[in-house]
């Protein structure tokens, strides 16, 4: 809306948001049409990461082959937080653009909360904002980072410190890559879920706490951690909903996430995100225990799992 006095003209529009987080099964099978629906006629720049392309890259390239009919790029990138950075936003950037890659094109993340974060960012620079599409392969990318609308890089020793909220298109969680997730990276992601169930959900803390021995020999790929993951994902939706843009800076969702940038930083990324969080997780438990905000039974409960 434009208003005017015949001092001022003043524009008043508010962006709606509006996306899907939605389970996909088989996303990449050949008889599946559900992400090729989605991209329909236009050309897509899909950024991959390494480890996912050497071990689905085949299967994916088979996947875009047969359905995409205007051109693609499959670009995997090495994904570890010290290439979080503007160069390698650079490069998607300058590949997207060798690729053409017009406004009412589209970029695709495949990989863990590194590269969602990175296409994310770069989609919200391309030629003013294009549209993306996350497809997470990592428990926290399913839980978290695909779930939200915030980008960006670590900049200047800083984690995460420059960046864009900027929803994708939509997000197709396949549980099927967990199967190839290594547990270290699995019990990553469980911190982030043990933080939404701490904040919000008890229910959600008495679900993992039944049953985590099963979830992590199972990958989560069960009917209770597909349960978890589905509830984890509306916990942290519902959350995030009410201050997409963070005005207010009081969030729950940040429980965990206090010291946990600093121990990433300080450890020079050798500590992951996930892991930092339960650490975070733990120093906060036992803060609020000392100072007789959290009774023993929870202080316990929480902290066995560190
Ligand atoms: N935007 C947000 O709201 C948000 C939320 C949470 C975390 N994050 C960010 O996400 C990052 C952490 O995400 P992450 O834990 O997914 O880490 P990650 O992206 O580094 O992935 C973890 C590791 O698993 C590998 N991998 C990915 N999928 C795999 C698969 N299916 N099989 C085998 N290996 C696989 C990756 O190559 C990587 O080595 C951090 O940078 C964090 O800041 C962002
Ligand atoms: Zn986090």
């Amino acid at each position: 809306m434009v208003l005017q006095t015949s001092e001022k003209v003043a524009v008043k529009e508010s962006d709606s948001i509006e996306y899907e987080v939605i389970r996909v099964h088989k996303l990449f099978d050949l008889d599946n049409s559900t992400l090729a629906d989605y991209i329909a006629d236009r050309k897509c720049f899909v950024v991959i990461s390494d480890k996912v392309y050497n071990l689905y890259g085949e299967k994916i390239a088979g996947y875009l082959e047969k359905y995409l009919r205007c051109q693609y790029v499959l670009f995997p990138l090495e994904d570890n937080e010290n290439n979080k950075n503007f160069e390698t936003i650079q490069n998607i950037l300058y590949e997207a653009k060798k690729l053409g890659l017009g406004r009412k094109d589209i970029m695709i993340g495949i990989g863990g909360g590194i590269i969602l974060d990175m296409v994310g960012f770069a989609a919200s620079m391309y030629r003013r904002r294009i549209n993306y599409i996350r497809i997470p392969t990592t428990l926290i990318g399913y839980i978290d980072a695909g779930v939200g609308i915030k980008t960006g890089i670590n900049f200047d020793g800083a984690k995460n410190f420059i960046g864009a909220f900027y929803p994708p298109e939509i997000c197709l969680n396949d549980y099927a890559f967990l199967q190839t997730l290594p547990i270290d990276e699995l019990k990553s992601g469980f911190s982030e879920i043990l933080k939404m169930a701490i904040v919000v959900d008890r229910h959600l803390f008495d679900l993992v706490e039944t049953n985590y021995k099963i979830l992590l020999e199972e990958q989560f790929r069960n009917e209770i951690g597909y349960k978890v993951m589905h509830m984890s994902i509306y916990d942290m939706v519902q959350q995030l909903s009410t201050n997409f843009h963070e005005k207010d800076l009081m969030r729950l969702v940040d429980f965990g996430h206090t010291f946990s940038p600093f121990i990433e930083e300080y450890s020079a990324y050798r500590i992951s995100h996930g892991h930092a969080v339960g650490l975070d997780i733990a120093i906060s438990t036992e803060i609020a225990f000392l100072m007789k905000l959290l009774d023993k039974e929870s202080h316990d409960r929480i902290l066995k799992y560190f």
